[in-house]
């Protein structure tokens, strides 16, 4: 008995070993179910590249990409039910911990902040931190712009960067020294970062499907996204409460993008978050009045959230403020020349 279940856990673990080859099955296959090349290039410049990321969208915002009538979209989720089979996205728990073991995970380049994040900033999710004005929010975006690019542990082999400013905080020649430090070509590691700059939040909204493009270009190569910051621009577009509610709808479509892109791509999305002052805690006996923006939206979305605040010097602390695996532990890290580090003393 015991040598069957054997079997059966052997057979379905390679079974689905087979599937994850398909892991970027692309949108191309639809031609072999009768959607021409015309109506899948409209899907790719609507950002939907890949299979998984078709089945991530609802049928109403496939119906708004502009020359899709309602019965192509019909026709196209036919497809879609032919090519991802009738298990209705259904895997056992044992397969699912298969698919677990694709995600990596990539150095902040402090061994106390890795540890604090079971082992550094994870793939297939979004890690979030937040913290005043220089707790090295940004300064930890330039980092990870470099330590992405080294090989890891679980075979990662490092990869690219994309990294979406909105702040007009990033400095290129910040990563030379961050580079030196880890024994890396400058130019080679300048050369794997993508940067963007958004003004605007719908910009910001809209890059999403650029980036898509990119990660579907160069397939596998990319392996982290960063957004410094994901408020800034929100917070300046919309302004006071009668605009709220569509803040925060906008902010959702985006965060849902992010998650999806995280998943789709297997990539670590990393995002900066700005804090305000909580008006109902004066009421309370809290001892740090201050709160991330972004409400429960943010909140939801962020798989990790990181708190940022300042110690002693070029010492900070980071705190982890929800996750689904993590404790609520504290590390200490250090600010330097060359980048995010381990506290001295
Ligand atoms: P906001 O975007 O304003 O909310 O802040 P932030 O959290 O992004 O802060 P940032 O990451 O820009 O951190 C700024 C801090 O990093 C400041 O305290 C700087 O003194 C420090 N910093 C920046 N560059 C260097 C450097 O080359 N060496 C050292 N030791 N510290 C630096
Ligand atoms: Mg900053």
């Amino acid at each position: 008995m015991a040598a069957v279940a054997e079997q059966q856990t052997t057979d379905e673990v390679s079974l689905y070993d087979a599937d994850t080859d398909d892991f970027y099955q692309d949108v191309d296959l639809l031609q072999n179910h009768g959607i021409n090349m015309a109506d899948i290039k409209k899907l790719k410049s609507a950002g939907i590249c890949t299979i998984r990321g078709l089945q991530m969208i609802t049928k109403k915002k496939l119906c708004a990409i502009k020359g899709l009538s309602e019965a192509k979209v019909e026709k196209i989720k036919e497809g879609l039910m032919k090519i991802s089979g009738s298990g209705g996205g259904f895997c056992t728990a044992l397969q699912a911990s298969v698919k677990r073991k694709q995600v990596f995970r990539v150095s902040t380049g402090s061994q106390e902040l890795n540890k604090l994040l079971g082992g550094g900033l994870e793939s297939m999710s979004i890690t979030e931190a937040f913290g005043e004005f220089r707790t090295g929010k940004t300064q930890l975006s330039h980092t990870l712009c470099v330590t992405t690019q080294l090989a890891g542990e679980n075979g990662y082999t490092g990869g690219k960067v994309i990294y979406i400013d909105t702040e007009n905080t990033f400095r290129p020649d910040r990563l030379r020294p961050i580079a030196d430090r880890y024994n890396l070509d400058q130019e080679a590691v300048l050369d794997n970062v993508l940067y963007t700059r958004a003004y605007t939040s719908d910009q910001q909204i809209e890059l999403l499907d650029l980036v898509c493009a990119k990660l579907h270009e160069e397939l596998g190569i990319f392996k982290l996204l960063i957004v410094d910051s994901i408020m800034a621009l929100f917070r300046v577009d919309y302004s006071g409460r009668g605009e709220l509610a569509d803040r925060q709808q906008q902010l959702a479509q985006m965060l849902s993008k992010l998650q999806k892109i995280s998943e789709e791509y297997n990539i670590a999305v990393f995002v900066t978050n700005q804090m305000t002052a909580d008006p109902g805690a004066s009421m309370s006996f809290q001892a740090d009045p201050k709160k991330p923006i972004g409400g429960h939206i943010l909140a939801h979305a962020s798989t990790t959230r990181l708190s940022l605040r300042k110690g002693r010097g070029e010492n900070r602390i980071a705190k982890i403020y929800d996750s689904p695996d993590l404790p609520e532990n504290e590390a200490t890290f250090s600010i330097t020349g060359a980048g995010v580090d381990d506290a001295k003393d």
